[in-house]
């Protein structure tokens, strides 16, 4: 099943000075989420922002919360991030030692439910998940810091998780160092939900249209079909070529 590129901006790499304005922006800009980088200098090293910051930018924008929880433990907290707004929260599957449970609580919330994997995690770490799962998150960075480099070595476990979930409505997301470089690669792979930050808070406020549209014209023509060379009919001279 292929389902629409979603295009969700990191608020990690906006100026926080001018948070609202920001966020007004990159909605203005076409941003499908609004992705939020929750950090707590434990699990990961550094600290970002958490449920209160949450709460006060939401009625900034009607689009989707895309909360990524870098925290352990993150039990205690989920219901602080539910009630400041979040629609998807995702957590980490090496941040708690009982992830079925961990996501169990999350949908009991009303939420989406995702899980999240480091660059060293394999993907038979779900495998017993999938049907507790709304969202897949593979981790193309160490998680941090925005503005790192891509890992090449996870486009595999892309592919590889995409064969998992198979028709199931689950979101494969990819998180981490894309650009409108590389994001033809990843959604060939199979990813259909990209996290930017650095590449789209790039330039003034009126740059984010087109940083957010050369990420998503890259990855949608990446995942076009490819036309079938044996039944289709010769072109006939002067005809023009279909893009699908
Ligand atoms: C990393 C975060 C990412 C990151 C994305 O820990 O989860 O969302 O900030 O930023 P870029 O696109 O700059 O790598
Ligand atoms: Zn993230």
């Amino acid at each position: 099943m292929t389902r629409e590129i979603i295009i969700a901006p990191s608020i990690l790499a906006a100026d926080f000075a001018r948070l609202g304005e920001e966020i007004a922006a990159i909605d203005a800009a076409g941003a499908d989420w609004i992705h939020c980088d929750v950090m707590d200098g434990h699990f990961v090293p550094n600290i970002s922002f958490g449920p209160d910051i949450i709460k006060a930018i939401r009625p900034l924008t009607k689009k989707v919360f895309d909360v990524h929880l870098m925290i352990a433990p993150v039990d205690p907290y989920l219901d602080a991030f539910a009630k400041a707004g979040a629609d998807v929260i995702t957590i980490h599957a090496e941040a708690g030692p009982h992830l079925d449970r961990s996501l169990q609580a999350i949908r009991a919330l009303g939420k989406k439910a995702g899980v999240s994997l480091c660059p060293s995690t394999p993907e038979s770490t779900i495998e017993y998940l999938l049907d507790r799962l709304d969202l897949v998150l593979v981790m193309t960075v160490n998680p941090g810091f925005g503005g790192q480099s891509f890992l090449e070595s996870q486009l595999e476990k892309i592919g590889r998780i995409r064969g998992m979930i198979g028709d199931r409505s689950i979101r494969l997301e990819v998180d981490g160092g894309v650009t409108r470089d590389n994001a033809a690669v990843v959604a060939a792979a199979g990813a259909d939900t990209l996290v930017a930050g650095s590449a789209l808070f790039r330039g003034k406020g009126s740059d984010y249209a087109g940083n957010i549209a050369a990420i998503r014209v890259a990855a949608e023509a990446a995942r076009a079909p490819k036309p079938q060379q044996s039944s289709a009919p010769p072109r006939r001279a002067g005809e023009a070529v279909r893009l699908r």
